[in-house]
């Protein structure tokens, strides 16, 4: 069995990640998040302990305990306009959280799939290619870079996933906008959705799948993950809407421009992901076929949780 840790286990990837590779008897896996408790009570074959990636000393001494051979961190924070206003605990998560991991890593010869974004690009000519030149417009992004570039420089076996508007259902996770977009369109509320921010959203579990892919084959390098289809955010709204019969004329496409957010986005971005899905072997849904997933798991987990009247 390989021994793999996951790191950020509470969040969204995090969760997708633990439920699928415990499915798998090939695996045994510990999870970490910085809370207490796990998020995901109900998965077999796991165990959780706590870990913050900041604290240089827990990162050794976990790493040291469990001897690891795969590392997937899924840690981070993710709140674009957040690390904007508050670099200095976005760079402590984002970079030197990454440090620590690499660190202990090296020290036992594990190799780390580390996750990074589409933010690294400025959004003028995408879709982007493994080869092009990153140029961050955010902190959130010059944080994810400098990432990527401690892997690079690390020595140890790593892969590097790039990915963008992930969305999906899990246990007490923030908001995606699939998720937002839902609750809101559900209730009738109107919602103001750009119309000029071009990217490939992503069903989370295409990309957990990839990662198990990335195990399986052993995978090293830069990997572009990202949903089939290139739409503008407000595309895939009236795609949303259209799938859970909402109204679509709630949806108010608007400019950027006009929310005045604290970091910048790329405007024109987008990923080629013709070496992901051919090295891996995956093929990674489009549009219409993510969101079918996404409503069928929407259901599910809240016809379960929630009361019987419940409609979305
Ligand atoms: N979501 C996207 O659209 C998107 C797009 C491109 C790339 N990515 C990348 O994909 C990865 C996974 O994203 P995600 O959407 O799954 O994010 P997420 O739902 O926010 O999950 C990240 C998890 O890391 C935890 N965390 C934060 N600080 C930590 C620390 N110091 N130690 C340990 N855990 C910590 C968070 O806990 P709290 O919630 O309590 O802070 C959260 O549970 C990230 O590297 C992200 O940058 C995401």
């Amino acid at each position: 069995m390989k021994r793999v840790l996951i790191t950020g286990s509470n969040g969204l990837l995090g969760q997708k990640i633990t439920e699928l590779f415990s499915r798998s008897k090939k695996y045994e896996i510990l999870n970490t998040s910085v809370e207490d408790k796990p998020f995901l009570p109900n998965v077999d074959n796991f165990h959780y302990r706590q870990l913050d990636i900041t604290s240089r000393s827990s990162v050794l001494k976990l790493i040291d305990d469990i001897l690891p051979e795969v590392i997937i961190n899924t840690a981070a924070v993710t709140n674009v306009d957040l690390c904007e206003t508050e670099r200095a605990l976005a760079w402590r998560i984002n970079v030197k959280g990454v440090e620590n991991l690499v660190y202990a890593a090296k020290m036992i010869g594990a190799k780390i799939i580390h996750f990074s974004t589409d933010y690294v690009f400025d959004g003028k000519n995408g879709p982007y290619h493994e080869s092009d030149r990153p140029n961050p417009l955010s902190y959130y992004g010059r944080t994810k870079l400098a990432s990527e570039n401690l892997l690079l420089t690390s020595g140890i076996p790593h892969t590097i996933v790039r990915t963008m508007v992930l969305y999906g259902v899990a246990n007490q996770v923030k908001n995606n906008f699939a998720l937002w977009l839902v609750d809101n369109l559900g209730e009738g509320k109107q919602v103001r959705v750009v119309g000029d921010q071009i990217c490939n959203p992503t069903l989370v579990d295409d990309l957990a799948y990839a990662v198990l892919k990335i195990v399986e084959f052993n995978r090293d390098g830069l990997y572009h993950i990202a949903g089939n289809d290139l739409v503008s955010r407000y595309d895939f709204a009236v795609e949303l809407a259209k799938k859970f019969k909402f109204d679509k004329k709630l949806i108010i496409p608007i400019k950027t421009s006009i929310l005045k957010q604290p970091a910048p986005r790329p405007m024109k971005s987008g990923f080629i992901i013709l070496k992901a899905e051919t090295e891996l072997s995956i093929k990674m849904s489009g549009v219409e076929q993510g969101l079918t997933v996404f409503r069928n798991q929407l259901i599910n987990a809240r016809s379960v949780d929630d009361d019987p009247d419940f409609m979305f």
